[in-house]
This record gives C-alpha cells, sequence and structure tokens, in this order.
C-alpha cells in the first residue's frame, strides 16, 4: 500500500482492481483508500465470491463482471489501476497495458503484483526445480490435479522478465516505470505512471 499511496489517497481518488478474484485487494485498498474503490474480473463465481467477501465488510466498494482487456471505463477516468497475480493470465500482454494506460488519468498510477523469474541464477536454480518438480508432484498429490499446479512454473517460465516487463510499460506509454522484487525474487511489483 505505501508504494500507492501517493494515488490511493488523493481526495477523492478512483481506484480499480482488475482481475480482482474474490476480492482481498479491493478490501485492502479500501482500507487505506478515502474514497470507493472498484473491483472487476472476467469470472462469474469468482466475482460471486467477491461479492460475498466485499458486501459484508466495505459497503463503498463496486465490483464488476469485465475482460480487463476491454474495460467498460472512460478514458482517463482513474487515479489508480491495480492488477495482482492476473496480469500473466491476460491473453495478450501489450493490449493489457494499452487499456490500463488508456483509463488512467494524467498523474494515475497503475501497480501490476506478479509472479516472475528470481534475478539471482543459484536461488533461481533452486527455485525452478521445486516449481517443476516438486510442487506439481505435492500439489497434485493434495488436490488430485497435477495440471493447475504445472501450468503456475510453465506461465511464469513463459511470462516477460521483470526488466523486459518494465521495457513494455514504458513502450505502452508508461512513465517513471520501476519495480522492486519481494520474496526473494518470486514476485515483483512493478509502477507505472501517466505523464
Ligand atoms: C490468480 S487470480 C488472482 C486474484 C486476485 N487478484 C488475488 O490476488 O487474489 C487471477 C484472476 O484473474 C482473472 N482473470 C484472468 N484473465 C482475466 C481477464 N482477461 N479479464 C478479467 N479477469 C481475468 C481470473 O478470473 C482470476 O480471478
Amino acid at each position: 500500500m505505501r508504494r500507492v499511496a501517493p494515488a490511493l489517497k488523493r481526495p477523492g481518488a478512483r481506484v480499480l482492481d482488475i482481475c480482482c478474484g474474490t476480492g482481498d485487494l479491493v478490501l485492502a485498498l479500501q482500507r487505506s483508500s478515502g474514497g470507493p474503490v472498484l473491483g472487476s474480473d472476467f469470472c462469474h463465481p469468482m466475482l460471486l465470491a467477491a461479492r460475498e467477501k466485499v458486501g459484508r465488510r466495505s459497503a463503498a466498494a463496486a465490483l464488476f463482471e469485465s475482460d480487463a482487456l476491454q474495460l467498460p471505463v472512460r478514458d482517463g477516468s482513474l487515479d489508480l489501476l491495480t492488477v495482482a497475480f492476473g496480469f500473466r493470465n491476460l491473453a495478450n500482454y501489450a493490449a493489457g497495458l494499452a487499456e490500463m494506460r488508456r483509463v488512467l488519468r494524467p498523474g494515475g498510477m497503475a501497480a501490476i503484483l506478479e509472479f516472475t523469474q528470481p534475478p539471482n541464477a543459484a536461488f533461481a536454480a533452486v527455485y525452478h526445480f521445486y516449481s517443476r518438480r516438486i510442487l506439481p508432484w505435492i500439489g497434485g498429490a493434495l488436490s488430485g490435479s497435477r495440471d493447475a499446479y504445472t501450468y503456475l512454473p510453465e506461465s511464469v517460465r513463459k511470462f516477460p522478465r521483470a526488466p523486459e516487463l518494465a521495457e513494455d510499460m514504458r513502450r505502452a506509454g508508461f512513465s517513471d516505470v520501476e519495480f522492486e522484487y519481494f520474496t526473494g525474487g518470486i514476485v515483483a511489483l512493478h509502477l507505472g505512471r501517466v505523464g
């Protein structure tokens, strides 16, 4: 929250969390924001679960069903757009960034929290061994679905590395782009502003 506070704490800030899933980040943003927070996802059952959770705890949050590549939101109307662990699943990253850029107003900020590949080669080797060999085995044994636990490391492997995603954001028109690794580089937070 600290990193997005400049946009989040603006008086009357308009905030949207896309690919919101069951709404945890919507609730966290709502706790820190002065104004209402919107959440969107294209998966109806996810939104129903989010509505149940968010509705119980916050009257000021609103949820709607939408593809992140075609948001029903006016050009230049948001102060902050966030996406946590959803951007990697988009069918077209350039189109996703262009849509994020379109809905943010001048001075607005985009924040992308996503799994990435650790920059440290030794740690990356251990992590890759764990995520490709051990995680699918444990996940498959516990859940009965090995595929779900194979998809995660495979999709992370195909996803642009953090410096490449930062470059993609610049190409999409974001300025002051920066990123920070978390959890040994397994996760990265990218921030970009609209000038
Ligand atoms: C791993 S979940 C993350 C949910 C939530 N952001 C969180 O951090 O708990 C990914 C979510 O992205 C949504 N999603 C994936 N592609 C999408 C798209 N093109 N448009 C809207 N939602 C999408 C999925 O329906 C799912 O709810």
